[in-house]
Formats: C-alpha cells, sequence, structure tokens
C-alpha cells in the first residue's frame, strides 16, 4: 500500500479515501458499502433519503427518516459493521432532525457542508458521532472551529477543504469560479494555519481532506504530496456498477464531453456543477416543469419562485428519467469511458 490512512477521532482509516455524499440517492448503501468494503470510508447521501418510499409525497419527513434508518443499516450490515458516514446539507431543511436520526441509527461519521454547519455538535450531542465540516476556505474552516471550540468545547474530527471542480453545490460565488483557480496549496496552508491553535488545545491532529476533481492516480498523488491527509472523491465512482443510481444517469457520464459540464444556478442559491442536458436547456429558455409536489427540502427555496424544483430533478435523474432530470457531476465527470467496479479503481488509485 502506498499510503497511510488517517485518524478520525478514535477511527482510523486504512486509505486515505472518503467517498462524498451524493445525492439524491446516488451515493446509497451499496456505493458506500463497496466504498468501505474496499478500505475507504463510505459515505450516504442523507438528502431526501425516502424518495423511493411509498409515501414520500403525502408524508415527506416520516419517509425520509425511514429511509436514513434503513440506509444507515444495510450499508452497515453489508460492510460488516464497517464504518459508514452520512452528508447532510446545512441548506436542508430539518437538518437538525435528520442528523439527530442518523446518529440515534448508529452513523460513524457525518460530512456536512453546502452552508456552515455551526450547530452539528449540538444535535450529536451524548453520541461519539464524528463530524466533519466540508469548508472551502480556510476562512470558512477557521469560523466553524471557532464556533465548535466555544459553544461546545469541541473541534473538527477532519475538515473537508472543498475545491472549485467538485460536482453538486458549490461553495463559491459564480463570479470566483470563473475568476479564480482554486489552489489546493495555499488553501491548505492557510487552513493548517488556523487549525493549529485548536490543534494545540485539544491536543490532537485534524486531519484535513481535499476535495473536487480527484480523479486518476497521478491527481490522488499531488493532492497526498502536497500534504493533505487524505481525499474526498465522488465523480470516479458514479461510473461503478456499485453506484446506486440507474444506468442512464451513469450513461450521461460515460457520454460527457468536457464542454458538456457546466455551472448552473441551483435554486439552493448556489451555483452546482451539472452535466448539459434537454432539461437544463428547457429551464434557461424559461420552460418551468410541473411541479408534482413541494417536499419543503431546502431553506431558501420558494416553491412559488423558484425556476425548478430541485428535488423533482434530481430524483427524475437518479431514476433514469434524464430528460426531466439534473445530472450534478464533478469537473473531470467527462473522463469517464468505462463501466468500473469500486475495487478496480481503489486498486489502481492507492496501490
Ligand atoms: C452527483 C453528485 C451529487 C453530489 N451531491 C452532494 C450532496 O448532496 N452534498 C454534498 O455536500 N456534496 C455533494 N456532492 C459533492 C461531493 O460530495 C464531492 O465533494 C465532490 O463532488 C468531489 O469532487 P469530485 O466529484 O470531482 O470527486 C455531489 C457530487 C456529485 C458528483
Amino acid at each position: 500500500m502506498k499510503y497511510k490512512g488517517f485518524k478520525i477521532g478514535n477511527i482510523e482509516t486504512k486509505l486515505p479515501l472518503i467517498l462524498g455524499g451524493m445525492g439524491i440517492g446516488v451515493s446509497g448503501w451499496k456505493l458506500a458499502s463497496a466504498i468501505t468494503n474496499n478500505d475507504g470510508i463510505g459515505v450516504l447521501s442523507g438528502v431526501n433519503l425516502g424518495y423511493r418510499e411509498d409515501d414520500f409525497y403525502t408524508n415527506t419527513f416520516e419517509a425520509n427518516k425511514r429511509a436514513i434508518i434503513k440506509e444507515i443499516k444495510k450499508a452497515k450490515e453489508e460492510s460488516n459493521n464497517g464504518v459508514i458516514g452520512i452528508n447532510f446539507m446545512v441548506a436542508m431543511n430539518r437538518y437538525k432532525e435528520y442528523v439527530r436520526i442518523a446518529v440515534e441509527a448508529g452513523i460513524d461519521i457525518i460530512i456536512s457542508g453546502a452552508g456552515l454547519p455551526l450547530e452539528l455538535p449540538e444535535e450529536s450531542k451524548g453520541y461519539d458521532t464524528k463530524l466533519i465540516p466540508i469548508a472551502s476556505s480556510a476562512k470558512a474552516a477557521r469560523i466553524i472551529t471557532k464556533v465548535w471550540d466555544k459553544k461546545y468545547s469541541k473541534i473538527p474530527d477532519a475538515v473537508v477543504i472543498e475545491g472549485d471542480k467538485a460536482g453538486g453545490h458549490l461553495g463559491f460565488k459564480k463570479k470566483d469560479l470563473i475568476d479564480e483557480n482554486f489552489d489546493f496549496e495555499k488553501v491548505l496552508k492557510e487552513t493548517r494555519l488556523v487549525l493549529e491553535k485548536y490543534e494545540n488545545k485539544y491536543g490532537r491532529k485534524i486531519p484535513i481532506i481535499a476535495a473536487g476533481g480527484i480523479y486518476s492516480k497521478e491527481d490522488v498523488e499531488n493532492i497526498m504530496k502536497i500534504g493533505y491527509d487524505g481525499v474526498q472523491m465522488s465523480t470516479r465512482f458514479v461510473t461503478t456498477e456499485e453506484c446506486d443510481a440507474d444506468f442512464n444517469f451513469k450513461n450521461e457520464f460515460l457520454n460527457s464531453k468536457k464542454e458538456d459540464i457546466n455551472i448552473m444556478d441551483s435554486p439552493v442559491g448556489l451555483p452546482g456543477r451539472a452535466i448539459d442536458n434537454e432539461f437544463l436547456k428547457n429551464v434557461e429558455e424559461g420552460v418551468k416543469p410541473k411541479i408534482i409536489k413541494c417536499v419543503d427540502c431546502i431553506k431558501n427555496c420558494n416553491y412559488k419562485d423558484t425556476k425548478f424544483c430541485i428535488s423533482q430533478a434530481l430524483i427524475n435523474s437518479v431514476k433514469g428519467n434524464i430528460d426531466e432530470g439534473l445530472v450534478f457531476a464533478g469537473e473531470n465527470a467527462y473522463k469517464s469511458k468505462k463501466m468500473e467496479k469500486v475495487k478496480d479503481i481503489i486498486e489502481e488509485l492507492f496501490y
């Protein structure tokens, strides 16, 4: 093995790899357990996990709650009780309740971004769940750590630094995505400086994990050489047999070209990276797809004004209805040329 793992509290990873949570339903129990079974950390997406439940549109919260508990149980079972994480977006309504449900269901790690997870320690009180915030800058990492230290006498168990090549919602303003080139080395140095004070105070290291655009063996090597403790990867694992999305979703990755992967305005109020398709073209031309039913998922979304319903669009795509769906993807999705097995990718990248 080429690399060492890292420590998330008392959890020691074998490989320096975390799967990036992919909503809605793209990283479910199959992909998460496959990553854990191959020595990485498998991560479920916690966003609207109840989308397959019969009562999703009539009883959304209960459907999501049931599905979160089921997916965690299944991922743990299929990985022989291995370490499993779940990703929750701060921008979600009922965020705190969902976090609590996952914690009580025995999740090992909560990873949280799309906003600053300032109150995350509150929701996991009384449990030894490991907490990992996602930040896009040293400034964001500093604010989160400062608040956790002051309010909860706690520091993050690791920090994910997500750069501008990631898929899904991005923690950058649209103009910064075009103007600046994210510099992983610079942000790592700044973040280490910010975290040092807290590492000294608590007597333990906070691993810093890089995310966004890490696709090949060379990408992993470069990131580890700079001094990151690990990588969080998503896009590379979409075109796997184990990924929970419908084959049509994976096929969009396989057929995409570099110029098809672009930034769109998400109703969440953040820019998002997705593959251009019929759905996005229609939305851009002002066609508003009929909303089946608002499930009140996002804090900032107003269903009357929104250009489209993000949940409906993501549910369509994960189920394979691509023409009416939004296909989130990282900048390197066009590099996907064939379906792979999780095990083979991990062997190629880390051994
Ligand atoms: C299809 C897709 C869905 C995603 N959904 C989420 C999400 O629900 N929450 C989140 O924090 N990040 C989400 N992300 C971002 C990933 O977790 C990850 O940090 C990022 O994509 C890493 O970059 P990479 O895809 O280039 O490896 C998503 C990414 C993709 C490709």
